[in-house]
C-alpha cells in the first residue's frame, strides 16, 4: 500500500483541516498537521491514529528552529502543502505597515523558511503551494486585495525560482491558485459571498494533485478555478 509522510502547514481550518481529514482517511499515511490552534486541531483529528498535531506561526522570528524541531520527529517528507495564508482586504491607502508585513510574512516568508527547513528530510518529494487566482497573471483583480494578492503572485513566482534551482532533484514544486471556495477565510473577507466550491472539494483536488501530479509537472502555477478568465 501506497505510504507517505505528508506535512499540511495551516491545518486548523478550512482547505487546510479538510485536506487532514482526506490524508488520514487512507491509515498507510502519515499526516503532521501544522498551524497556530493547536487546541483545535487535536478536538477535529482526535480521531485519526495517523496525525500528529504541532503548534506553528509562521509569522515568528524562530520560524525555521521550529520546523527543524518538528522535522526531528520524522524519517521523510514526501509531500509539503503550503496551505496557511493571511489575507487583509482594505482599500491600498489604508493598507498598515502591519496588513502588508503580515500578508508578507505569512504568504511568502513563512513558506521559504518552512520549505528551507524541511528539505534535509526530502529525497524523492512533492511540495504544494496553496496561491490565489489574485496572483495569478492575467485574472480577474478584486479592489482591496493588493497586499494579499501580490504576496500570492510572490509565491508564484517562488516555485519557478525554486524549481529552477532544484531542477536536477526529485523535488518537485508546484503551485495551484485557488478560486473561491467556502471557507472561513472568506467568509470574513467578503461577508454574504457564496463560493462556488466547498472546502472539501477543493481539498480533494489538491489531495489527488499533491499525491500524483509531481510524476508529470514541475514549476507550474496553475489555476483551479470555476470562474473566467
Ligand atoms: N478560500 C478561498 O476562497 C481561497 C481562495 C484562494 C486562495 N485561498 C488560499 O487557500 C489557503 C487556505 O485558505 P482557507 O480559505 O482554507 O483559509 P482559512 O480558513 O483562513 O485557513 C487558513 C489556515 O492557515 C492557518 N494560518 C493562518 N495564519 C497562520 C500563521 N501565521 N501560522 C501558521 N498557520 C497560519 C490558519 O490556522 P491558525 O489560525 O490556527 O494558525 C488556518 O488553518 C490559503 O493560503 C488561502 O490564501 C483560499
Amino acid at each position: 500500500m501506497m505510504s507517505k509522510t505528508i506535512v499540511v502547514v495551516g491545518a486548523s481550518r478550512g482547505i487546510g483541516r479538510a485536506m487532514v481529514e482526506l490524508f488520514a482517511q487512507n491509515p498507510a499515511h502519515r499526516v503532521i498537521a501544522l498551524a497556530r490552534n493547536l487546541e483545535k486541531m487535536n478536538d477535529a483529528f482526535a480521531k485519526y491514529e495517523n496525525v500528529t498535531t504541532f503548534r506553528l506561526d509562521l509569522a515568528a522570528a524562530n520560524i525555521r528552529s521550529e520546523c527543524e524541531k518538528i522535522s526531528t520527529s520524522l524519517d521523510t517528507i514526501d509531500i509539503l502543502i503550503n496551505n496557511a495564508g493571511k489575507l487583509v482586504n482594505k482599500p491600498f491607502l489604508e493598507l498598515t505597515h502591519e496588513d502588508i508585513q503580515s500578508c508578507y510574512a505569512v504568504n511568502v516568508v513563512g513558506v521559504m523558511e518552512t520549505t528551507q527547513a524541511f528539505l534535509p528530510k526530502m529525497k524523492k518529494a512533492h511540495i504544494v503551494n496553496i496561491s490565489s487566482m489574485g496572483g495569478f497573471q492575467g485574472s480577474v483583480k478584486f479592489a482591496g486585495l493588493s497586499a494579499y494578492s501580490t504576496s500570492k503572485a510572490a509565491l508564484c513566482s517562488f516555485t519557478e525560482l525554486f524549481s529552477e534551482e532544484f531542477k536536477d532533484s526529485e523535488i518537485a514544486m508546484n503551485c495551484l491558485c485557488l478560486g473561491a471556495a467556502q471557507t472561513e477565510m472568506l467568509e470574513e473577507a467578503f461577508p454574504g459571498y457564496i463560493a462556488p466550491v466547498s472546502a472539501e472539494k477543493m481539498a480533494e483536488y489538491i489531495v489527488n494533485f499533491a499525491l500524483t501530479a509531481d510524476q508529470w509537472m514541475k514549476g507550474k502555477i496553475i489555476p483551479v478555478s470555476l470562474s473566467t478568465p
